[in-house]
């Protein structure tokens, strides 16, 4: 059986897809408490005791706005770890796995048709430049690997848009962000699209989101109808409007049709994804 260790595996995204990968794979978990992907030798030695088939990193520094006052952890985390962990893959023949982000394909003034894996990116913020050279370091020390983009992640396992809007709701109307426009995607659907990839022997870029896209005002329209707010109000503001310390795309939806062709996996529409999330974080609150 294919041994898949995960790394950043009590992570939104880790939690789903260890749960996932373990329905056909033999899979070890790791994060913070075993290894700091920051340190090359621990990373290695871990690596190399574990013998996998596949290294999954899905470690990150992932406060968007907060990358900007700790530029440094962000780079060591994002850029230097992903290197790390790559180096430590190749050593033992492992196919490495990174997860990339849509935020690395900054505004492009007029944008509006889904950005394909070869797109030039250009990335705006410590965040997303972070995440882009984990992205270059992946490629310049894996033989083998696998830059997984995904977008606007939610999932039941960490802090997340849906989960803020519900709060506010219950509290009073809300003003959200109508100026930028982007793929919410179910931390279990992109688990599925994973598992899918590591069954193949493919090495390259692939974009996985939830299939369509909104602002996240419309996101936020769709969480509080779904949810039965029917009385609150969500009005449009602009990102100027909102003035968050870090920039963030206009416009960054993500083409699937590479993973489609690829695996024969298509991933849902996010509204489908909404609901089964709030279906599921109703049943855990019970
Ligand atoms: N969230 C999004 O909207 C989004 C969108 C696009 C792409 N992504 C990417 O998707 C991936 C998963 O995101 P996520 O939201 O699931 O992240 P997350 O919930 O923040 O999980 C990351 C995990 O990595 C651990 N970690 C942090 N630094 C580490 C280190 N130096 N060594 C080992 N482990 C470390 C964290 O531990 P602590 O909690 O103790 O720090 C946490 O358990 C990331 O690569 C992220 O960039 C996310």
């Amino acid at each position: 059986m294919t041994k898949v260790l995960v790394i950043g595996s009590k992570g939104m995204l880790g939690r789903d897809l260890c749960v996932r990968l373990r329905q056909e794979f033999e899979v070890v978990e790791a994060d913070i408490e075993e290894v700091d992907i920051r340190d090359h030798a621990a990373t290695c030695k871990l690596v190399s005791s574990i013998k996998p088939d596949e290294v999954v990193n899905v470690a990150a520094f992932t406060d968007v706005d907060g990358a900007e006052i700790r530029p440094s952890l962000a780079y060591e985390i994002n850029a230097e770890g992903a290197g790390n962990v790559a180096k430590a893959a190749s050593q033992i023949g492992a196919r490495c796995t990174y997860i990339g982000t849509d935020f690395i394909f900054a505004t492009d003034k007029g944008k509006n048709a889904p950005y394909v894996e070869d797109d030039e990116p250009r990335p705006m913020g410590v965040y997303s430049r972070s995440k882009l050279a984990g992205e270059l370091n992946v490629k310049r020390y894996a033989d083998r690997f696998l830059i997984i983009r995904t977008a606007w992640l939610f999932g039941l396992h960490g802090k997340n848009f849906i989960d803020a809007i519900l709060k506010k709701a219950r509290e009073s109307d809300l003003r959200v962000v109508d100026d930028q426009v982007g793929c919410p995607t179910f931390s279990i659907d992109l688990s599925e699209a994973i598992a899918r990839l590591l069954r193949t022997q493919d090495t390259g870029t692939f974009h996985c989101c939830n299939a369509g896209s909104c602002s996240w005002c419309e996101f936020a329209r769709a969480i509080v109808g779904m949810a039965g707010f029917d009385k609150v109000e969500v009005s449009p503001i602009s990102t100027e409007e909102l003035n968050r310390p870090a920039p963030r795309p206009a416009y960054s939806v993500l083409n699937t049709d590479k993973l489609l062709e690829k695996t024969g996996f298509r991933m849902p529409p996010w509204e489908d994804a909404l609901g089964r999330y709030l279906r599921l974080r109703e049943e855990r609150q019970r």
